[in-house]
C-alpha cells in the first residue's frame, strides 16, 4: 500500500490531509499500490459498438439519422450499423474483458432499443431480452455491470420534438430510466445517467459536429445542457424514491474535463485557466456537486456580460430558479469523471458581433508543442495534467468520491501498440499519486475502450482498444493487443509494486 518514494512526504500527508509534492519531480514513475478494494474497468458505449441498429424492433437513434443523411458528416464516410456487432458478439466482448481481469464493465443501453419510439407507451421486449443476455453474462464471469443510460444516442423521434431543446424530454428520460431501474435494477447496482453532456450540448447543439448537428453556440448549447442536467436529477430522484432502499445501488453522472494550465504565470492567464475549468467542468459539476447548487458563478457573469454587450434583453445562460436548483443539488452518489488530454489557457477577448460559447469565456487554449500527440488531434499525451486535474476536483467538490469513467489512448490500430501502454503506465500512475501523496479519494479506473469502435465522427479512422477488431471481416474478430496484456498486468498487481530489490 505504501509507496516505495516519498515515505516522509506520505506521513506529511497523512498529517495535514493537504498537498504534497515538490519531493517528486512532476513526471518521475512512482513504485507503489492502490488501496485495497479499488476497482478497474474498461467502458463502452452502445451506439460505438453494437450495430444491429435496426434488428429486432430496435427504433431509429439520432446517430443512424445523421450517418444515414446524404453528408453524414463522418470522416470516413462510415456509420454504426455493424459497427462491432456487439449485438451478437456480446460474448467476444466478454470473454475479453474476463482475459484482462477487470472488475466491472461500463457499457451504455441504447434508449432507441427498449424503446423505440423513445416513449413508455412502446416497449421493446427483444431489446430488454438483448440487456438481460449482457447482464447476465457479465455476472456468470465475475464482472460488475456498471450501466451508462444516455450515451448520446437520442431516439430520432425525441429530436423531431426538439431534442435536448425541449423541456418535455425531461420527462420522457425519466420514463426510460425508470423503465431500466425496474427491468435491469434487481442485478445493476451502479447506474450513471449522462456521459459527458459537455459534448453532447457544445458538438451536438453548438458547434453542430456531432449528431445532431444543431448549430447555434452561445445559445441553444445551453439550453440542451440545461435540460440535461434537469433530466440527470429527475433520473437520480426516480432512483431515489422508488429503488435505492430495495436495490442498493447507487446513480451518478460522468463529465468529461480536460486540465485547463495557465500558459503563462500572469494573473490574466491563472484567472482565465481557472475560469475555462468552470465553464467545461464546473457548468454541470457546479448545479450537482457544490454546497450552493446552480451554475459557477464566474459563468453567468460573463454569459450575462457577453449577452448584454450583444443587445440581448437577458442572459443567454438559462436560469433554473430555486425549486429547480434545490432539486438538482446533491444529486449524484459519486463523480464520474472522462479525462484524455490537457490545454493551456490564455486570457483572450474574441472580437466579433457573434455568439459563441468560447467566446463567452475569453479565453483562448492551445497545445504545448512539446506534448506527444495521438491519431486524435485533440488527444495530447500530458500525464501529469491528469493529476492536477483530479486535486482541483476533489478541492473544488470537497472530497467528493470519485470514480474515472474513461480514460484512453488514440491510434492508427497497432496490436504492438506501446503509444497505448505507455499512455496507460504513465496516466494511471499519476492517478496512484493523486491518491497515494495527495489524498484524492478516489476508488476506481475505466479504461478506453475494451474494444476498438466507431469513434463518432472520427469513424473508424482512430482506435481507443484494447483488443482490435476486424471491421473488414464480417465476423469482426477480436484480437488482444499489447496494451490489453499491459492493463492486465496493472490490474492484477494493483498498481506498480516496485521490483524486488537483489
Ligand atoms: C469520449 C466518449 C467516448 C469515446 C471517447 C474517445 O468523449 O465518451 O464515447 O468516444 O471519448 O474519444
Amino acid at each position: 500500500m505504501t509507496p516505495t518514494v516519498s515515505k516522509w512526504c506520505l506521513a506529511l500527508v497523512l498529517l495535514v490531509a493537504g498537498r504534497c509534492g515538490p519531493t517528486l519531480a512532476q513526471d518521475d514513475f512512482l513504485y507503489g499500490t492502490f488501496p485495497d478494494g479499488f476497482i478497474w474497468g474498461a467502458a463502452t458505449a452502445a451506439y460505438q459498438i453494437e450495430g444491429a441498429w435496426n434488428e429486432n424492433g430496435k427504433g431509429e437513434n439520432i446517430w443512424d439519422f445523421m450517418t444515414h443523411a446524404y453528408d453524414g458528416g463522418i470522416s470516413d464516410n462510415s456509420t454504426g450499423d455493424i459497427a462491432a456487432d456487439s449485438y451478437n458478439k456480446y460474448l467476444d466482448d466478454v470473454a475479453a474483458l474476463k482475459e484482462t481481469g477487470v472488475n466491472f464493465y461500463r457499457f451504455s443501453i441504447s434508449w432507441s432499443r427498449i424503446l423505440p419510439t423513445g416513449r413508455i407507451d412502446q416497449i421493446n421486449q427483444d431489446g430488454i431480452n438483448y440487456y438481460n443476455n449482457v447482464i447476465n453474462a457479465l455476472l456468470d464471469n465475475g464482472i460488475t455491470p456498471l450501466v451508462t443510460l444516455y450515451h448520446w444516442d437520442l431516439p430520432q423521434p425525441l429530436q423531431e420534438i426538439g431534442g435536448w431543446l425541449n423541456e418535455e424530454v425531461v420527462d420522457i428520460f425519466g420514463d426510460y430510466a425508470n423503465l431500466a431501474f425496474s427491468s435491469f435494477g434487481d442485478r445493476v447496482k451502479s447506474w450513471i445517467t449522462f456521459n459527458e453532456p459537455w459534448v453532447q450540448s457544445v458538438l451536438g447543439y453548438g458547434y453542430g459536429g456531432n449528431a445532431p448537428r444543431i448549430v447555434g453556440s452561445g445559445q441553444t448549447d445551453y439550453i440542451a445542457a440545461h435540460n440535461q442536467i434537469k433530466s440527470h436529477a429527475r433520473a437520480w430522484h426516480i432512483y431515489d424514491d422508488n429503488y435505492r432502499a430495495t436495490q442498493n445501488g447507487e446513480i451518478g453522472i460522468t463529465l468529461d474535463s480536460g486540465w485547463s494550465e495557465p500558459k503563462t504565470q500572469s494573473a490574466a492567464d491563472i484567472e482565465a485557466a481557472e475560469r475555462n475549468m468552470q465553464f467545461k467542468l464546473g457548468w454541470f459539476a457546479h448545479p450537482i456537486f457544490s454546497v450552493d447548487g446552480d451554475y459557477p458563478p464566474v459563468m453567468k457573469e460573463y454569459v450575462a456580460r457577453h449577452s448584454a454587450e450583444e443587445g440581448f434583453p437577458v442572459s443567454r445562460l438559462p436560469e433554473f430558479g430555486q425549486t429547480w436548483v434545490d432539486y438538482i443539488k446533491g444529486t449524484s452518489d459519486f463523480f464520474g469523471l472522462n479525462h484524455y488530454t490537457s490545454a493551456l489557457a490564455e486570457y483572450s477577448v474574441w472580437e466579433g458581433n457573434w455568439t459563441s460559447y468560447d467566446k463567452d469565456q475569453d479565453v483562448s487554449t492551445s497545445a504545448d508543442p512539446s506534448w506527444p500527440s495521438s491519431a486524435a488531434p485533440w488527444l495530447k499525451v500530458v500525464p501529469w495534467g491528469f493529476r492536477k486535474l483530479v486535486n482541483w476536483i476533489n478541492n473544488e467538490y470537497n472530497g467528493v468520491r470519485l470514480l474515472v469513467t474513461e480514460n484512453g489512448y488514440a491510434d492508427l490500430g497497432e496490436i504492438n501498440d506501446v503509444d497505448r501502454a505507455n499512455y496507460y503506465t504513465s496516466y494511471i500512475n499519476e492517478l496512484m499519486k493523486a491518491i497515494n501523496l495527495d489524498g484524492c479519494n478516489i476508488y476506481g479506473y475505466t479504461a478506453w475502450s475494451i474494444i476498438d469502435n466507431f469513434e463518432w465522427a472520427a469513424g473508424y479512422s482512430q482506435k481507443f482498444g484494447l483488443y482490435s477488431v476486424d471491421f473488414n471481416d464480417p465476423a469482426r474478430p477480436r484480437s488482444r493487443k499489447y496494451s490489453a496484456q499491459v492493463y492486465a498486468q496493472i490490474i492484477a498487481d494493483n498498481g506498480f509494486p516496485a521490483p524486488a530489490e537483489n
